[in-house]
């Protein structure tokens, strides 16, 4: 008779693959039938201490299998438990920190638990809350969110997180860093006591690292590879190219069929929209995605690109952590991040799971030194297989309109402050006064309830009782109407 608990094909009746490391049943059966047969090497050492209650800080490179290394154990323990689950609470908390992962971590745990009746819910800003209240309502097993919105439903009472036995922080080195950590730490301390803690990321600058200890209770420490490594399939080269120069230099490089599927990372949002608007006045139409656009624009170009109806995607650091999409060939760096760290999660895009990957990295004379921090923390110098410095600027259309190369403040994704250890000028310091980091936010969504709606009972403006520093009012405040979450 062929027991549940076992992989068929094993005669000697050992367990092997998932089965091996503690997954079973219905569990098992959707992750095989998800593709995944062969768990990866941050699966094999990660789930087995999860499931045996402890926390994780776990460390891999970018596409090699981190979601289901973390999603499997909570979804095992959670099959196991008899216990009812009570109005607005949520069993296990997943937090990431942009609403397109965790939108895909989402369907990522829907398609690994299919059949196993795990009830799932987001929490994410830019769109309305009502239905995510309304979800959450009778309790669910696994809530996927960014921090803003989960505070703010917290605060409000829609949400109570005392239940809360897992809690995971995907993009964990993110979510300790200065945009979110005051929200985490909130959070976290909700939760339940007893609860166990998971982070995962491919990076993790020392200093966060310190962060972390305030978090996990005498983690299991995994390193498949040492932070910031990048995935080995994943070729990567410079071009030298004055600024002037770069739009020319990538139309004439995405005029090879070869890059079929290609993300062009920008560090602003201006430069974003000014590369799209560039690229299609070069004949090549793409999707754009950054921290300006509505929610809907967000996730229906990162759609777009995904089904294919679109070959390429420009945008900022908002898309650079944990979006999966198999088969991106190219990521072309058209300038270089603030922080190294973006880089390792920009070119992680592509090389994922094995598959080849190319990434070519534009640097213009005024970025060296935000390459030479990449080599050091990649531990690896980047080949220049390009040079165009001897060349002379291309000259613009006159019809086109020019537009002036200025950077407004703001315009940046919010990377989480700085740590250099200086104070962040006037972009870094509107979140210390209540505005959200910008991979959170959007334009007002529809359907937001306005401040009034419900009193605070302090007749002060609400955003006046948040920023004490007081612990006791961890919840007690309310979030402006305006900062969407
Ligand atoms: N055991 C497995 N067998 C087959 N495919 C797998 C397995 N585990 C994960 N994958 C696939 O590998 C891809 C990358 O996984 P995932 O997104 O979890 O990577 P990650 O480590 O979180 O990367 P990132 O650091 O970029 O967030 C996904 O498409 C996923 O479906
Ligand atoms: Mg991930």
């Amino acid at each position: 008779m062929t027991n549940e608990n076992t992989l068929p094909g094993n005669d000697a009746g050992e367990l092997s693959g998932f089965a091996a490391l503690g997954i079973s049943g219905a569990l098992l059966k959707a992750t095989a039938a998800a593709g995944f047969t062969e768990p990866k090497p941050i699966q094999v050492q990660a789930i087995p201490p999860q499931l045996e209650g402890r926390d994780i800080f776990g460390i891999a490179q970018t596409g090699s299998g981190k979601t289901a290394a973390f999603a499997l154990p909570i979804l095992s323990k959670i099959i196991g438990l008899g216990t009812k689950r009570r109005p607005r609470t949520a069993r296990a908390l997943i937090l990431a920190p942009t609403r397109e992962l965790a939108v895909q971590i989402e369907d990522t745990i829907k398609l690994l638990a299919k059949g196993a009746h795990i009830s799932t819910a987001l929490v994410l800003g830019g769109v309305s809350r009502f239905s995510q209240v309304k979800k959450i309502g009778p309790g669910v097993d696994v809530l996927i969110a960014t921090p803003g919105r989960l505070t703010d439903l917290v605060r409000e009472g829609d949400l109570i997180l005392a239940d809360t036995k897992w809690l995971v922080l995907d993009e964990g080195d993110r979510m300790l860093d200065m945009g979110f950590i005051n929200d985490v730490k909130r959070i976290a301390k909700a939760t339940a006591p007893d609860r166990q803690t998971a982070l995962f990321s491919a990076t993790m600058p020392d200093e966060i690292a310190e962060l972390a200890k305030g978090l996990l209770k005498n983690p299991v420490r995994i390193e498949v590879a040492p932070q910031s490594t990048a995935a080995a399939e994943i070729v990567q080269s410079v071009v030298l190219a004055r600024t002037k120069q770069k739009r020319q230099v990538l139309s004439k490089m995405l005029a090879d069929e070869a890059m079929h599927s290609v993300i062009v990372f920008s560090r602003t949002k201006h430069g974003a929209d000014r590369v799209t608007k560039d690229l299609a006045r070069d004949g090549f139409e793409a999707a754009v995605i950054h921290g300006n656009k509505s929610q809907n624009a967000r996730q229906k170009a990162l759609n777009d690109f995904r089904d294919g109806s679109v070959r390429i995607l420009v945008a900022t650091d908002i898309a650079a952590r944990g979006i999966d999409v198999p088969g991106i060939s190219h990521v072309v760096n058209f300038d270089l991040p603030d922080e190294a760290e973006s880089y390792v999660h920009r070119i992680g895009r592509t090389g994922r799971n094995g598959r080849d990957g190319i990434a070519i990295t534009l640097c213009d004379p005024s970025e060296n030194a935000k390459l030479r921090q990449v080599e050091r923390i990649i531990r690896m110098k980047l080949p220049v297989v390009a040079d165009h410095l001897g060349s002379p600027d291309p000259q613009r259309d006159p019809r086109e309109k020019t537009e002036r190369h200025f950077e407004p403040v703001n315009d940046r994704e919010h990377h989480g402050g700085r740590r250099d250890g200086r104070r962040p000028g006037n972009g870094g310091d509107m979140k210390r006064f209540g505005a959200k980091p910008n991979g959170e936010r959007g334009p007002k969504p529809q359907g937001e309830r306005p401040a009034a709606a419900k009193p605070n009972g302090s007749g002060k403006p609400d955003g006046f009782k948040r920023f004490k520093g007081n612990n006791k009012r961890r919840f007690g405040g309310k979030r402006p109407a305006n900062r969407a979450a």
